[in-house]
């Protein structure tokens, strides 16, 4: 008899994986995920009955952490039912707790800093044979063999640089990403151009200060060469990064976005604060005036560029006049989003040691504050492109309603629109109808047949 592919295959399991945290978290799963199917496992929704559970975690800010605390009591009862679950915890909180979470949590078998993320395989074997529980958290490490592995067809990520040597006092990402450590030009650039070649058309440059690019490497690079190597890559639309730093944002780097045609006209420009005392004790590197100033080159270098931020409120000993400073600086930049946090002491950064701690009261005080100010800026920003059309990169239908789909301006706004058939990859141009804070409803006037079909009508 011959075999059907159901008895010869065999079935090896399911993984289920939760990302927490920014956008280098989401790369590090795309990794996950392509290691673990490479096992053998198939991805599945279901915590409770998924053979290897993997939470890849973001230790930021104290909510960050407590969220993944919260879930593993889940675990206590899912193991319960199904001993042979393995569960694994990876990423920045894995590397911040090391050996305390094991001893904390008695379910979790594995946990994995953010340099052993690609022993992951490897470790659950362990785990599954039962040779034990571990935890693996070196200082520093080297993930760069591992190429890009984008979930989604037309959008990708690409880490340039990892880590960070900037050590912003209220930051605990130096301390569980370690120092910065830059991926050679030549590799970013064969990357970019091989994801551009197989229809990734929006690729997005990651690091935790990207703009600090190249130092490390030999010979030295920066950030302008790296922006100017990645001219002209074929089939490449659209170019973001994030997040950069106002204080290594040079005039060349302003200069490269500008002579760059897929350069998207948006940078997220992290402010953190307005007034200049609270910036130095943060040790930002730079003035309140430098940064308005920055913000003026690159909007006077670059037509319709949207700047959007993060600003922390109620850092230790920001007063109330600090405070406003802040909120003035927000009403000159006129930024067109914010993400605002209030000030979360981290362990073993010199901010959770300052003495003048602001009480957690205040400190949410001033973030309504300032949410309420921002938010009237984003809408009257919105307001001013109400009947423009936009160019939107369609990212696919909604959850809820499979005719209505979403994409993003070049400036990174988040649109809707009414559209049939599988819009998924494709450019399309919307006219913008109603305006939120998070974006805009719109019209659908017209869209691409074929993914490109626009930019090679261009070229
Ligand atoms: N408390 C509050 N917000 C923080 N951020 C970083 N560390 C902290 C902290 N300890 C914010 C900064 C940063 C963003 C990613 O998170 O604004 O730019
Ligand atoms: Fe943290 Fe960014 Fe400062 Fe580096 S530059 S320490 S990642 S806030």
């Amino acid at each position: 008899m011959l075999a059907t592919p159901e008895t010869t295959v065999p079935r090896l399991g399911s993984y289920y994986l939760q990302t927490y945290g920014c956008q280098m978290n989401q790369y590090d799963s795309e990794l996950l995920a392509w290691m673990l199917e490479g096992m053998g496992l198939a991805a599945s929704d279901d915590a409770e009955r998924a053979d290897v559970a993997v939470f890849n975690t973001c230790c930021i800010r104290d909510n960050a952490d407590q969220k993944v605390y919260g879930r593993m009591g889940d675990f206590k009862r899912y193991k319960a039912q199904h001993p042979r679950q393995v569960l694994a915890v990876v990423g920045c909180l894995a590397q911040k707790d090391g050996e305390d979470f094991l001893n904390r949590f008695p379910q979790v078998d594995l946990v994995l800093g953010t340099h052993n993320v690609r022993e992951l395989p490897e470790m659950v074997l362990k785990v599954q044979s039962g040779e034990g529980r571990f935890v693996r958290a070196e200082k520093q490490g080297d993930t760069f063999d591992l190429l890009a592995r984008p979930t989604r067809r037309f959008s990708a990520m690409v880490t340039i640089s990892m880590g960070c040597d900037q050590w912003c006092t209220f930051c605990i990402v130096p301390y569980v990403r370690g120092r910065l450590k830059s991926k050679p030009v030549l590799q970013v650039v064969s990357e970019v151009r091989r994801l551009a070649r197989e229809g990734h058309r929006e690729v997005l440059l990651l690091g935790q200060n990207v703009n600090d690019y190249g130092r490390d490497l030999e010979p030295r690079s920066d950030f302008a060469d790296l922006i100017d190597a990645l001219r002209g890559a074929p089939g490449l639309d659209r170019l973001r990064f994030t997040s950069p730093h106002p204080a290594y944002f040079t005039q060349r780097v302003i200069e490269a976005m500008a002579a760059n045609p897929a350069m998207c006209e948006h940078v997220h420009l992290p402010l953190q604060a307005g007034d200049d005392q609270v910036l130095k004790r943060m040790k930002r590197g730079y003035t309140g005036a430098e940064f308005l100033d920055l913000a003026a080159r690159m909007r006077g270098a670059i037509p319709g560029l949207a700047l959007s931020t993060d600003i922390i409120v109620g850092f230790p000993g920001e007063t109330e006049e600090q405070f406003q400073r802040t909120l003035d600086l927000v009403r000159q930049a006129r930024f067109d989003s914010a993400f605002m946090f209030a000030y979360s002491p981290r362990p073993g950064t010199p901010g959770a040691l300052f003495k003048d701690q602001i009480p957690e009261d205040e400190r949410l005080d001033r973030l309504y504050r300032l949410i309420e100010l921002q938010n009237s800026i984003s809408m009257e920003l919105n307001a001013i492109r109400l009947g423009r059309v936009a160019e939107v990169l369609v990212e696919g239908p909604s959850k809820k309603d499979a005719s209505r789909y979403t994409g993003r301006t070049r400036c990174g706004r988040l649109v809707h629109f009414e559209a049939e058939g599988d819009l998924t990859g494709l450019m399309a141009r919307v006219r913008l109808e109603q305006h939120f804070t998070w974006g805009f409803v719109g019209e659908l006037q017209e869209h691409e047949t074929r993914p490109g079909d626009w930019s090679r009508a261009a070229a």
